[in-house]
């Protein structure tokens, strides 16, 4: 009986720790996407009664109960030059180092905010009772979790699952089935292909250690003071990492035990749209298409003459088609809709919806899987080729290259996606696929956020891994040991057999 109360106390103290938490929420990744992707978690915890605090490049223009925002001011104010249309970088190689120097570049923005002061003047002994660090970029800002004493820490990343990331974290690395984000390869690679990705990885891996986490610790240094703890330190002590990752809307994979797949997190159910979108919906007798190329590319950047070209291609369509476009265009075509912003998730999630043309960024490639709408995409960095590539592997969607946009070319494709069912009637049943599971991704990350809170800690959830050097987890060493033996071997006999024969011939001669 005792026992049993005893129990029911300690169940008491645990649930009361988990109520309210006080949590800092560090996401600072220079792109608004990755603040839709945290926000969704951040809310999620505060429907549980958390109180979230989030150092962030994105302004919130209603205040919510128990969430506030400490703004790095002024970064999307900036253009970071490297980033422009015009100039996107097609070495492979060459692009491990733009990610790198866009972090170092978002960094150097972000030490000298007025929102980092903000936040590092709290007062000394203020406590936050965890940390969930956005660890895809700006590992400049590891020292916040040393500066709040060390709290447990949960990493997330809303850049599905790189490998550079899930390394840290004692994954391992399947080069040969995990594709490197930076190409259009998919889980069945050939044996060329299967180069390049193990060379991507390694490379991006070394790059990080050697180049990358140096010149931001360095960095680092010149704010918080030569002592700080270093990153290697800090990063093993990492919980866990929540990822948007997924393995129906990415390729399947073999996670370890601290890596928790929250993939489409971000989705909410479908609300009714504002009135001015559903009278025009409501009218669309042909069908909806939304052309959008997500938050960091703007429409307006396009080229005169592509901009004529995608507009042309539309007036020859029946269907209406929304552009997310962020200025006016004239002479527009009576079915193209034009708006700063559109509710692409109640749009996608329309049943008159028959298409969406992207750039093929995370989020909205997996809006469209969860929704069964098939996708044009147009990719320009990063991942987005790696997503684009996953939806045409899959015969859910077409390539189209921003240098081949012309009229034609999109009329096409967009006809082709149109009048041929195989495209919708493969992603509507991934999207089932998708759909049909225990628990929505957001309950699922919420759970283990607190999970740690009420452990205080989540490493003993590791594989032995992560605390083994590449090579050693990777096992190179020994294959190295091994062919080495063999070759050792090998000369080992046919110096015997010579000299075997060499005496014979002495013997008999
Ligand atoms: C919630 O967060 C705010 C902002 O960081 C802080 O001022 C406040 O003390 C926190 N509230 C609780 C109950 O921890
Ligand atoms: C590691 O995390 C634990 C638990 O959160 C904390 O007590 C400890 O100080 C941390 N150590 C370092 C080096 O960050």
């Amino acid at each position: 009986m005792l026992n049993v109360t005893k129990m029911y106390v300690a169940l008491f103290l645990l649930l009361q720790t988990v109520l309210g938490a006080n949590i800092l929420h560090i996401a600072p990744t220079g792109s608004r996407s990755h603040h839709i992707w945290n926000r969704a978690l951040a809310f999620g915890l505060i429907r549980k009664g958390h109180n979230i605090t989030m150092l962030s490049h994105s302004e919130e223009k209603e205040k919510f109960k128990n969430f506030h925002i400490i703004l790095l001011e002024g970064f999307f104010e900036k253009t970071y030059e490297s980033f422009s249309l015009d100039s996107v970088q097609t070495n492979k190689f060459l692009n491990v180092r733009t990610i790198y120097d866009y972090s170092l570049y978002s960094c150097e923005h972000d030490l000298a905010t007025q929102g980092l002061k903000t936040l590092m003047n709290y007062p000394k002994d203020f406590t936050f009772d965890l940390i969930i660090i956005d660890i895809t970029l700006e590992q400049c800002l590891y020292p916040l979790i040393e500066r709040f004493k060390n709290p447990p820490v949960v990493a997330v990343t809303p850049f599905l699952l790189p490998p550079v990331l899930s390394h840290i974290f004692g994954n391992p690395l399947q080069t040969a089935y995990m594709p490197y984000y930076n190409t259009k390869h998919t889980d069945q690679m050939s044996f060329l292909e299967r180069i390049t990705n193990f060379l991507l990885i390694h490379s991006e891996i070394l790059y990080r250690k050697y180049i990358g986490i140096p010149a931001e610790s360095k960095l680092a240094k010149k704010y918080f003071g030569e002592n700080i703890q270093s990153f290697d330190e800090v990063e093993r002590n990492i919980s866990i990492l929540i990822s948007n990752y997924d393995p129906i809307l990415c390729f399947p994979l073999a996670l370890p035990p601290n890596i928790i797949p929250a993939g489409g997190l971000h989705i909410e159910s479908v609300k009714p749209l504002p009135n001015d979108l559903k009278s025009i919906v409501d009218n669309a007798k042909e069908g909806l298409i939304i052309f959008t190329l997500g938050s960091y590319l703007r429409s307006d950047q396009l080229s005169i003459s592509k901009r004529t070209a995608i507009l042309n291609a539309f007036a020859k369509l029946p269907q209406t088609i929304f552009w997310k476009f962020e200025s006016e265009i004239d002479d527009l075509p009576k079915n193209v809709i034009v708006r700063k912003w559109l509710p692409q998730n109640d749009i996608l999630g329309n049943p008159k919806t028959k298409l969406l043309i992207t750039h093929g960024g995370g989020l909205s490639t997996q809006e469209a899987m969860h929704h069964g709408i098939p996708v044009i995409a147009i990719p320009f960095y990063t991942d987005q080729h790696a997503n684009s590539g996953k939806l045409v592997n899959r015969n859910m969607a077409k390539i189209l290259s921003y240098d081949d946009i012309t009229t034609d070319n999109l009329y096409l494709a967009i006809t082709e996606i149109l009048n041929n069912p195989m495209y919708s009637t493969n992603i509507k049943q991934l999207s089932q696929r998708y759909k049909d599971r225990p628990e929505h991704p957001l309950k699922k990350a919420v759970f283990w956020v607190e999970y740690v809170l009420r452990h205080g800690s989540g490493n003993f959830l590791n594989l032995a891994s992560r605390d083994m050097d590449t090579y050693q987890a990777a096992s190179y060493d020994v294959i190295l040991a091994l062919l080495m033996g063999l070759y050792l071997l090998y000369s080992l006999m046919s110096f015997i057999f010579t000299s075997c024969k060499f005496i014979y011939y002495r013997v008999y001669p």
